[in-house]
């Protein structure tokens, strides 16, 4: 490597995987593959899909992804036991480049606790787990789990063991998010220090954000020699979450004079990212969330407003731009034709768009141009994202009219169209929201129960598009449903309809019986 050449820091985005067991933050297939496609775009160094033995959903999701990422390393998680590795190898197989990503707990609480398994034994699973990963693939990864609460002197035998076994990356979670940066940064050195044939693999770090520390101890431990950082988009992961992948890499980026070190990432994805796993999961951003917050570019004082009129570095340490907020090239409004709203597809980082995907868009984009003054690059991206979402649904919304106010009562008189034939009714609720759920109900009679209801607006102004999520719940499945309108109870019909169809494909995959209303 030339001596002025940064270090370079492999991204491992576990959004799909740890991400996904947020409690409610549950994707289908088809959810996965798409957050997957926009991973690879970004220049993510590796994909962990999923855990292959947990569900056939999740064993599914990891070999649709894999046969569909050529760019990025596609990897599968399992415990330390044959069937899990299996599993994994697996769903894998289709895979251009693909990575095992296998772990056991080495902590002396989850040993005694968890696993009721002795030290001695823990480490033969190691050895025996990393050797038997092995034989599916050059690439594998061990992760000694609840690392940071691992007695020294067992951890550096049980990496040792893994690297002479085969891994060639060990992987130091910091499971419950306990350590702090200084704590974490002399592990990952006393690690350097003290295993003898760490120079053999990557260490990676996997780091929670119980105490609001994930951050800040990954780039502790990079700056200690760690090779890889995991993270997710938006933080997304158990509990707390993870390290946050934008907030990771533009500390990076940003920082090079005291963290001289690279990523692979093109930064300008990172809006797009965050923006779409927020609306597949319903996990709202924080408005003064770091990077990606809506507040993280705007400048409210006057003196603050003053200085970036002057100059934009005066409060700004990162431009927009950078993160993919850029000004667009192609503003649309109501006489933008199909030429030029193909175009801004691609702008928006859409590549090409299937012609009855374009006309169905397009036709919305035009409704929503005649209502609204401007028509924001949020606007389409929430439409687009819609739109590809209904194209296969057997319950389509097909028009609302509310009666709403203080004088009541609430009425909604409904029409959808199910399975091809389009129906009526009208109903009364507490509210216009629970009137319109109520004639969805009795247009589709179903048990499940809602959980989430919430709203967002996708651009600012009274004129905004709602941005609706919608979580139900049927025999302890759980799914998320979006809509989005410029009227917020066509949205939220929307998206009760959107989580109505996503409950029928995940019934119709489990009890083919059951797909009746
Ligand atoms: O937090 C953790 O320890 C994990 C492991 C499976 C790496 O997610
Ligand atoms: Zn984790």
């Amino acid at each position: 490597m030339n001596a002025q050449e940064p270090r370079r820091i492999k991204i491992f985005d576990t959004t799909l995987r740890d991400g996904e067991q947020s409690p409610g933050a549950s994707m289908n297939l088809e959810e996965k593959l798409k957050i997957a496609e926009v991973l690879e775009k970004m220049g993510v160094d590796v994909i962990e899909a999923g855990f292959p033995i947990a569900s056939n959903g999740d064993f599914e999701a990891v070999r649709l992804v894999a046969s569909k990422i050529k760019d990025s390393t596609v990897c599968g998680l399992a415990r330390s036991s044959r069937r899990d590795i299996d599993r994994a190898a697996e769903a894998l197989e289709p895979a251009a480049s693909k990575r095992i990503h296998t772990f056991i707990s080495t902590s002396p609480l989850h040993m005694k606790f968890k696993l009721q398994m002795e030290p001695e034994q823990v480490y033969r699973a190691v050895i025996d787990s990393v050797s038997y990963a092995r034989k599916f693939t050059d690439d594998v990864e061990w992760s000694p789990e609840d690392g940071s609460r691992t007695e020294h002197d067992f951890l550096c035998r049980c990496v040792e063991a893994a690297i002479e076994a085969g891994a060639r990356t060990i992987n130091i979670p910091d499971t419950v998010g306990y350590a702090i940066p200084s704590e974490f940064a002399a592990l990952i050195e006393m690690l350097f220090n003290r295993v003898p044939n760490i120079d053999k693999a990557v260490i990676s770090v996997h780091c929670h954000n119980d105490l609001g520390l994930a951050v800040a101890n990954s780039l502790a431990a990079v700056q200690k020699g760690a090779g890889q950082i995991e993270c997710t988009i938006n933080g997304l992961g158990e509990r707390a979450g993870n390290a946050a992948l934008e907030e990771i890499v533009m500390a990076l980026k940003t920082r090079q004079d005291l963290m001289p070190f690279a990523t692979g990432i093109k930064t300008e994805n990172i809006m797009r990212a965050s923006r779409l796993v927020s609306s597949i999961t319903g996990f709202p951003v924080q408005p003064n969330k770091a990077i990606v917050g809506a507040n993280a570019f705007a400048h409210e004082s006057g003196i603050h407003q003053d200085g970036m009129l002057k100059n934009a570095q005066t409060y700004e340490i990162m431009t927009p731009e950078s993160v993919g907020l850029g000004h667009s090239k192609l503003v649309m409004g109501k006489h933008s034709g199909r030429h030029a709203f193909r175009e801004k597809l691609k702008e928006l980082g859409y590549g090409e768009v299937g012609d009855n995907t374009l006309q169905q868009v397009f036709g919305r984009f035009k409704e929503l141009a005649d209502k609204k003054k401007e028509v924001f690059d949020e606007d389409i991206v929430a439409l687009l994202d819609e739109t590809v979402a209904e194209t296969s649904e057997r319950i389509r919304f097909v028009s609302l009219g509310i009666q709403c106010g203080s004088k009541g009562p609430q009425k909604a008189e409904l029409a959808l169209e199910i399975d091809g034939k389009t129906t009526e009714a009208t109903a009364t609720g507490n509210g216009p929201v629970d009137a319109t759920f109520s004639a969805i109900k009795a247009l589709f009679p179903h048990e499940a129960k809602l959980q989430l209801y919430q709203v967002h607006a996708v651009t600012q102004g009274t004129d905004a598009q709602a941005e609706v999520t919608v979580r139900l719940e049927e025999n302890g499945r759980t799914v998320n449903g979006q809509g989005s309108d410029i009227d917020t109870m066509v949205a939220s019909a929307r998206a009760y309809v959107h989580a109505l169809n996503k409950l029928l494909t995940k019934r119709q995959k489990t009890a083919p019986a059951a797909l009746s209303a």
